[in-house]
């Protein structure tokens, strides 16, 4: 591309109001310039938040898909797929396939613009997340598209609906569920979701128990996820019994959901890699309906610890040098032992957990303690396992 690097986003989009660059080379250009800054962990990535008056106005309005919403159509071709493993993402993998004229009126002009202070606190939250490094630029792709297809749409050019279903692969504690109640809630802000709540289910929630049951169930389920996110929980169980088991019947009622609701319900299916993988291939025709993947590794021992160390801050207590140093021997320990991707950092959360509750026990028992005692966890809190 033969575009210079620009300013910051606030020129992306002015570039893009020009009709300089295309949304994909807006995508690009945003990609580029929080490359620059990733070096920084404290800067924000480019945030879309123009001043007043740099655009004619902001719809709160959700998105307005266009009337083809098949998962073969090329209008749902931004795919959003990531390995860990994998090479380097760029903003081509949300490049659309092709942008054919998006109907549907346009921004109502006058609208207040987006304020961006409720979206700088989600991505403040999301970059307090350990680790994660891959999530947290996808996402920030996917803000930057989904944004910029929204004021394409204002301006009256070409834009592509963004399809945001998601499938999360990885194992439990592995911050799935956390990083779905950020996009609810960055989705909100966006004017995407009119709510941004997460409805988290598994199969008990949307599976009954005879004819007709599961059906009710699982409407039940979307019913209350409507204005937000539906997360389901070990996705995959829903294959589970093959053609006769009612979790067929819960997969079809989601899918005709997704598409009756598709101005107001982002469905995320999340679940363990592997499973999620032979879930998709045994069901096709839902690979193309969730164009986009997240991958969630295990934790290292630093995210672990480092994670340890945020849990303790927030709940304003402190590790003493011992307390962190047997942490760090418990957490390596399970980690031999293979526990680490088992728990992750819900494994962290049960330990910190554990060593208040010891402490507490501690302190109570000898009857005099300063405020100091009551932030310092010890060593023995810790426990010995
Ligand atoms: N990267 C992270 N940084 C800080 N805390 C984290 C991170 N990932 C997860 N946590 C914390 O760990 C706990 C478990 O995370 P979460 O519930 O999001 O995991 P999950 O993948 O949904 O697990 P499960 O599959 O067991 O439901 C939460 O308390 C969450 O705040
Ligand atoms: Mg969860």
């Amino acid at each position: 591309m033969a575009v210079p690097l620009p300013r910051d986003a606030d020129e992306v989009l002015e570039w893009v109001r020009q009709g300089m660059v295309s949304a994909p080379e807006a995508l690009e250009l945003l990609s580029r310039l929080h490359e620059r800054r990733a070096g920084d962990p404290m800067t924000p990535a480019p945030l879309l938040t123009p001043g007043p008056g740099s655009l004619p106005g902001t719809s709160s309005r959700p998105v307005a898909p266009g009337p083809d919403h098949a998962g073969t159509s090329p209008r749902t071709g931004a795919t959003a797929v990531r390995r860990s493993t994998g090479p380097r993402h760029t903003a081509a993998a949300l490049r659309p396939a092709a942008a054919e004229p998006w109907p549907g009126p346009g921004g109502v002009p006058g609208e207040r613009a987006v304020d961006a202070r409720p979206l700088e606190a989600i991505w403040r939250e999301l970059d307090s997340l350990v680790g994660l490094r891959d999530i947290k630029e996808l996402i920030r792709e996917i803000y930057a598209f989904a944004e910029i297809q929204k004021r394409r749409q204002q301006e009256h050019l070409a834009a592509e609906p963004p399809v945001l279903h998601m499938i999360f692969r990885g194992n439990p504690g592995t911050g799935k569920t956390t990083v779905a109640r950020i996009l609810a809630r960055m989705f909100k802000e966006m004017g995407i979701l009119s709510k941004g709540h997460l409805v988290e289910v598994e199969r008990a929630d949307l599976v009954g128990e005879y004819i007709g049951h599961t059906a009710q169930k699982t409407r039940e389920q979307i019913k209350r996820a409507l204005g937000g996110v539906l997360f389901v929980d070990e996705a995959y169980s829903l294959a589970r019994g093959g053609e006769k088991d009612f979790g067929k019947e819960s997969i079809d009622v989601l899918v005709k959901a997704m598409e009756d609701h598709r101005d107001s319900l982002i469905v995320i299916l999340a679940g363990y890699r592997h499973e999620m993988d032979h879930f998709l291939r045994t069901n096709p025709g839902l690979r193309s309906r969730f164009p986009i993947h997240m991958d969630f590794p295990d934790y290292s021992l630093e995210e672990l610890v480092a994670i340890a160390e945020q849990m303790v801050r927030q709940r304003q207590y402190a590790l003493s040098p011992g307390a962190r140093a047997r942490l760090e021997r418990i957490l390596a320990a399970r980690l031999q032992r293979g526990e680490g991707a088992t728990g992750n950092a819900r494994l962290v959360r049960n330990l910190v957990e554990k060593a208040i509750r010891r402490q507490a026990v501690r302190l109570i028992s000898t009857g005099r303690f300063s405020r100091d005692d009551l932030v310092l966890l010890s060593e023995q809190d810790l426990g010995d396992e």
